[in-house]
């Protein structure tokens, strides 16, 4: 998604100018940047190893497996998009990692009779069980991804939603500048999170489902993934995940859920409202406006593979969108 914001809307002038300035140094220049970019092609950095505490207890759901082989967790791991931290895939782990995420709460209101601020912790001794689901990025790439976690309907069941809900709104955290905030350590006196400005993207990141889809039986807010506690590059310590639309949907590092009578503003609908709609379900016939959606690229594997309607899914989620003209609410 990086590439789908025009550099000259992202890039301050200065900085601009800096590098025309840089073009017009020859050849030369050019050249020495060919063979630095051919060095990283050849010597990648080594992904980076991630250790997060095992999670006790996870029940193995057989209705939630797949016969698909699963994507190694290094891969999972050091491919990432957050670009709350940088907009490079490969990046994301080391730039999240002193990204602190305790104390941390949700808070979940809005329209709901029993609001409730959850601690992180009391979300963690709810029943934590394995999904095994597919992930379908909207950039053409998937994976196979055991997550561990519980059905987002168990929380809403718990504030009680009232008649008037349709929707729910979800918020990441988004760290200030700030060194006061107890959520952010400063590393050499500097936050790590990049501005809304240098992300490309307004933020906090928002996105939203319809009442229906969050208490669909598929649709789980993740709290770890092959047994083990998020990592921060995944959307430690909580995140959601709705493995019949494309990935950005699943907003990660929640610290907000609200239940809402409109349909709420969602971070990827805002920069770019013709490109990503608010239901966004996986459609292999419904092509992005720059690019087909009919295959994607399996990492791990090469060649592509067919695309799936809801990304594999439609026998439990089509009836959802009866009636609808899925061209018109893509
Ligand atoms: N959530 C936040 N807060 N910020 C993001 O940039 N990126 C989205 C989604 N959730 C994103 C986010 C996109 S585009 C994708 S494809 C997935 O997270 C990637 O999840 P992964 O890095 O765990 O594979």
């Amino acid at each position: 998604m990086a590439n789908e914001i025009k550099s000259s809307e992202i890039t301050p002038e200065k900085v601009y100018l800096n590098r025309r300035n840089f073009m017009r140094a020859g050849l030369l220049a050019g050249t020495t940047l060919a063979s630095a970019g051919l060095y990283r092609f050849f010597n990648p950095q080594p992904p980076k190893e991630i250790q997060t505490p095992q999670i006790s207890d996870v029940k193995q759901a057989p209705d939630f497996k797949l016969e698909e082989k699963l994507t190694p967790f290094e891969e999972i791991t050091n491919y990432n998009n957050y670009y709350e931290f940088s907009t490079d895939k490969n990046a994301v782990a080391r730039k999240a990692e002193n990204f602190i995420t305790r104390p941390w709460t949700v808070e979940v209101g809005g329209l709901a009779g029993k609001p409730k601020v959850f601690d992180i912790d009391e979300l963690l001794r709810f029943e934590q069980e394995e999904r095994i689901y597919r992930f379908r990025c909207v950039e053409g790439w998937s994976m196979v991804i055991p997550w561990v976690g519980f059905p987002l309907k168990k929380i809403l069941d718990a504030v009680e939603p009232l008649g008037a809900a349709r929707y729910v709104a979800f918020q990441t955290f988004y760290g200030d500048v700030k060194p006061d905030n107890p959520q952010v350590k400063l590393p050499e006196g500097k936050n790590f999170m990049q501005t809304a400005f240098s992300a490309g993207i307004e933020l906090p990141y928002v996105e939203g489902l319809r009442l229906d889809e969050a208490m669909h039986p598929l649709t789980i807010l993740a709290t770890g993934l092959y047994g083990k506690q998020m990592p921060n590059q995944n959307g430690a310590p909580i995140r959601l995940v709705v493995p019949w639309k494309y990935g950005f949907k699943s907003i990660k590092s929640i610290v907000k859920i609200t239940l809402t009578d409109t349909e709420p503003p969602t971070t990827w609908n805002i920069a770019a409202p013709d490109e990503y709609g608010f239901y966004s379900n996986v459609n292999p016939d419904v092509a992005h406006r720059r690019w087909s959606q009919a295959k994607e690229r399996r990492i791990g594997e090469l060649g592509l593979r067919e695309s799936l309607m809801f990304n594999g899914y439609a026998g439990e989620v089509a009836s959802l969108y009866d009636g609808m003209d899925l061209k018109k609410y893509f």
